[in-house]
């Protein structure tokens, strides 16, 4: 059985599951070239198919996500998707206007879907896949928080665990709880998208002249600079509180932001967002604590774009179990958990494979890459062995791009679109962060490690592989000031844990670990902040172009920045 999951929204893209299996997966930013795309997936949905080599005839359902009245009007009026995400991107100047679009925005979304939104969005949606030859195809209309939840636990290679989403909001809903018992998901309880925490904080990221859905990371990394903040000192606490295994908030809407405001304004930036930090991560804890207490099961499978926050999710591993978060936790992994859905309504007794790896985009052959080195007009060969190469230039202290198979899922990078360089060279962050990479000083790096090196570099190691970069540990104070690089100040790191089996990857982390003792490299998105990951070998030699970067391995070949 082969289905198509669709998402139309903020990051949106396709992906084709195939007997339970998950064959591709591409998100349409890395195709228009717009980070965070909002728009009907159709280039995410040609690439798929290309990817698993079938047509549109060879599909038996499409499956697309949320039904509410916000994505209603989206899919009826395309334009307003458009406007909001040139609001949301700041690239529009400030009006009254577009403060009453977000206003508008922030209020409808929190609207569940009903019987006359399903009527519109079939008819909407089949209009879009009509030219692609895909409208006669059965249409599944699934519903925002059973994706995510689909997501963490079908693919977690899990078969029994607590299963948690937590987002902005998604059909009038910003979070649920579920027991996945033998494969099935019982769902227990909603929150309601009015009390939603990461609505909180997205305003909390806009109120710090950031982009909502866009630098949470940010504001994350911003919190780590300000001095421990107590309960009773934190005036954003108690806008939240756990009760009966739901969250509650205590003031909504324009009554949230008016109050955020009038905090923020006698308080520091980064004092402000480490309140805020502290906030999610005490109501989460206590919130899942209180599901774990019902479901007496201490194993936990997340998604939704709160758990994207790594210092959370470190602080509910610590309640016991073992955690899987979904890769692509956003709703740029709401593909996936469309397909999911309908797969195992489809064939029940069909399971769903574990995800073991995100390598499900693009892949160019050696011919295609050839060309265009050859026609970048920087000096150029071919190399027998792409990590010996990388290990020589990063041990010197070069920073490179590293282009190999197939383009990742989800916002990591992970070994096939990465820029590397030497974990253990002072200054390295700060050469990355302004000259390369363009972001602000103070947003830390992550390291890839070799799995078996993990004992004896996190502190806090749980013997519990983690290949993702979704999870945060405490460095070894034996490594502490090593490692300084890739770690934030109270030094806990995002690794990405690499296994055997992982290709030219895991050799260039043996080189260097043979080396320096350590199997550990800095690991970075190979784009610019604020753009998609690079996609094709062209978009590569362009980053090389314009960044100083040392040199590019892509494929086989080697490509130098002239002396
Ligand atoms: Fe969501």
């Amino acid at each position: 059985m082969v289905i198509l999951g669709l998402w139309d929204g903020h990051d949106a893209g396709a992906a084709l599951l195939m007997d339970g299996k998950l064959i591709a997966a591409v998100n349409e930013e890395r195709l228009s070239r717009r980070k965070l795309e909002a728009c009907f997936p159709r280039q995410s949905i040609a690439t798929c198919l290309d990817l698993a080599r079938i047509t549109p005839r060879d599909v038996d359902h499409v499956a697309i996500a949320t039904r509410d009245v916000a994505k209603t009007l989206a899919r009826l009026i395309p334009e307003t998707r458009e406007r909001y995400y040139q609001i949301r991107r700041r690239l529009t100047p400030p009006t009254l206007g577009t403060r009453i679009t977000h206003r508008f925005k922030h209020t409808i979304t929190q609207w569940p879907g009903f019987w006359g939104t399903d009527i519109l969005n079939r008819h909407l949606v089949k209009q879009e896949l009509h030219p692609l030859g895909l409208g006669d195809h059965p249409l599944h209309i699934c519903p925002h928080h059973p994706c995510h939840a689909a997501t963490a636990a079908w693919f977690s290679g899990m078969s029994d665990a607590t299963v948690l989403t937590l987002d902005g909001v998604g059909d009038g809903l910003s979070g649920s709880a579920s027991l996945l018992s033998d494969g099935l998901l019982h769902p227990l309880v909603t929150i309601g998208g009015r009390d939603s925490l990461g609505l909180f904080y997205e305003q909390v990221t806009h109120l710090l002249n950031m982009r909502e859905l866009e630098d949470e990371g940010k504001v994350m990394a911003l919190a780590d600079y300000a001095p421990p903040c107590a309960d009773a000192d934190n005036a954003l606490l108690n806008l939240f509180k756990v009760e009966k295994m739901t969250i509650r908030g205590r003031l909504h809407g324009a009554a949230l932001v008016h109050y955020l405001r009038s905090v923020l304004w006698s308080t520091p930036w980064e004092r402000f967002a480490h309140m805020a930090q502290q906030t999610m991560e005490t109501i989460v804890e206590q919130w899942a604590s209180q599901v774990i207490a019902t479901t007496r099961n201490n194993q936990l499978a997340l998604a939704g774009g709160v758990f994207a926050n790594i210092r959370l999710n470190a602080r509910l591993r610590r309640l016991g179990g073992k955690c899987f978060i979904f890769p692509h936790m956003g709703d740029g992994g709401l593909a996936v958990g469309a397909a999911a859905l309908v797969q195992r309504q489809r064939q029940p007794h069909t399971p769903i494979q574990p995800l073991t790896h995100v390598a499900l985009g693009d892949a160019f052959s050696h011919d295609a890459i050839g060309s265009a080195v050859q026609a970048c007009g920087f000096p150029a060969r071919e190399v027998a062995n792409p990590a010996v190469c990388a290990a020589k230039i990063i041990t010197q202290g070069g920073i490179i791009g590293w282009f190999q198979g197939r383009m990742e899922y989800g916002p990591r990078a992970l070994g096939q679109r990465s820029l590397l360089a030497a974990a253990d060279q002072e200054g390295m962050r700060d050469r990355l962060n302004l000259a390369l990479k363009r972001r602000a000083w103070y947003q830390p790096f992550c390291p890839a490690i070799l799995e078996e090196d993990a004992p004896k570099i996190l502190l806090d190691y749980d013997g519990l592989c983690n290949p993702f970069m979704t999870m945060g540990y405490h460095l070894h104070p034996a490594v502490r000031s090593k490692l300084a690089q890739v770690a934030s100040i109270d030094g806990s790191c995002r690794p990405q844990m690499v296994r055997p089996g992982e290709g030219p990857f895991y050799d260039l982390l043996k080189i260097i670990q043979s080396t320096s003792g350590y199997g550990v490299v800095l690991n970075t998105s190979f784009n610019l902040h604020g753009q998609p990951l690079v996609r094709t070998p062209r978009e590569a030699l362009d980053m090389m172009r314009q960044t100083p970067l040392s040199a590019l391995i892509i494929g086989n070949f080697l490509v130098e920045r002239p002396s």
